[in-house]
């Protein structure tokens, strides 16, 4: 399947993103948002990047024109007529999402692949509100799209399988790396990184560690680019908070995903982060939090969030959300983690990790303190991932 011109549907921050990797790539690419000013805003924000590239030598000038140049702000869905492929990118709302489907599909001709960059709503519910099933895909990019390398790839139950193919071509195309992601809640990245939050609100929680201690670990220690508790504060607490309770709501209440009080506590308040200057931090003055940087009561905080990632990520894998490959290249290129789990199990030792989990667990008698079977299987069979 030739994919020449590209819709955009929704000029946000992922929408605009997309468009420009589309466009740098050679595409045309038509923008449209039911804001006038979303559109402004984009085209503005565009060229200011390119502007930026330009200055840093990463594009020529001729190359931001002309990049510029097969941007089209439409104002009307109408013109969306002629594309091979829309990507839709709108807020995360079901209902919304549904009904734009069905317009894009009165607009388009019946060979048109239509596209969602949902982070969290299953692309199967979608598509079944489509005439045309078949042809709907998630395209799953990662913020900023134009520098993160991962797209998760996510056919609904009902799409061909031709499309997954043209898409996983288009991507490679666009100098991305698509993994096949099944259609679960979280798809491969979200789902895997929550321990990373939940394990360390645990821990402060149970005043167990603190929060500059948690994040001082993770990132000096254990070599993540951020701790978890800044990177929520850069999140923003109403976005990751809203995350994690929809996929504890779609995983049926499974006490792994379990929400936390206290993040719920600072959306109350309106500490959302950075955006609102206070979350776990406060970014109005310097408040001089110290970590406690002692190597044992670090590698203790290490040990356990990292266990309970990589338990996450053997489960995705036991259960068919992924491959080994897929799940390790999607934590370090989504979500830039130092080591893929898998492979960072292997070095652990996999009955390492199932004690620290089990131990856990005799403490707590939680059930979000299981090991996945996977894991236990390896460990007694003394098996490696790799
Ligand atoms: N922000 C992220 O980190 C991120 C990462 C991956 C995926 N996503 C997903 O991408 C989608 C968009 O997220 P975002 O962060 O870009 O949101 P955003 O709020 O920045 O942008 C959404 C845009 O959609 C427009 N819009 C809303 N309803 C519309 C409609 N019916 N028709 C046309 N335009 C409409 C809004 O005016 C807005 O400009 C969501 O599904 C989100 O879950 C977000």
């Amino acid at each position: 399947m030739e994919i020449n011109s590209i819709g955009i549907i929704g000029a946000g921050a992922m929408g605009s993103g997309i468009a420009q990797v589309g466009a740098t790539a050679g595409h045309d690419v038509l923008v449209f948002d039911t804001s006038q000013e979303a559109r402004i805003q984009a085209r503005d924000k565009l060229q200011k990047i390119l502007n930026r590239l330009v200055e840093k030598e990463r594009i020529t000038d001729a190359e931001s024109k002309a990049i510029f140049s097969r941007h089209f702000f439409i104002e009307s869905m109408s013109s969306f007529k002629e594309c091979d492929l829309i990507i839709e990118a709108i807020v995360e709302n079901i209902e919304i999402k549904k009904s734009v489907f069905k317009k894009l599909e009165s607009i388009c001709e019946g060979s048109t692949l239509l596209a969602t960059n949902t982070s969290s709503l299953p692309v199967t519910a979608i598509a079944a509100a489509c005439s045309i099933p078949e042809r709907i895909i998630g395209l799953h990019f990662f913020n900023p799209a134009p520098l993160m390398k991962l797209v998760e790839v996510v056919p609904a139950l009902q799409t061909a399988h031709s499309h997954v193919t043209a898409c996983f071509d288009l991507m490679k195309s666009w100098n991305k790396i698509p993994v096949l992601a099944k259609d679960t809640p979280g798809f491969i990245v979200n789902r895997i990184a929550r321990p990373f939050y939940s394990e360390a609100l645990r821990m402060l929680d149970e005043g167990i560690a603190d929060i500059a201690t948690i994040d001082y670990a993770m990132t000096v220690k254990a070599g993540f680019r951020m701790g978890p508790f800044t990177l929520m504060d850069f999140i923003g607490h109403d976005v990751n908070f809203e995350v994690t309770r929809s996929m504890y709501e779609a995983y049926f209440h499974e006490p792994r995903y379990r929400p936390s009080f206290s993040q719920q506590q600072l959306v109350h308040a309106g500490y959302l982060g950075k955006k609102t200057g206070k979350g776990f931090y406060n970014y109005t003055i310097d408040e001089g939090k110290e970590p406690n940087r002692d190597t044992d009561f670090c590698s203790m905080i290490t040990n356990r969030i990292v266990c309970m990632l990589i338990n996450e990520a053997a489960d995705a894998l036991y259960l068919g959300v992924a491959s080994r490959d897929e799940i390790d290249t999607a934590m370090t290129k989504g979500v830039n983690y130092p080591k893929g789990l898998l492979s960072w199990a292997d070095e652990l030792g996999i009955q390492h990790v199932c004690k620290t989990i089990d131990d856990l667990y005799n403490v707590y008698h939680e059930d979000r303190y299981r090991v996945s079977p996977l894991l236990r299987r390896m460990s007694d069979e003394n098996d490696l991932f790799y």
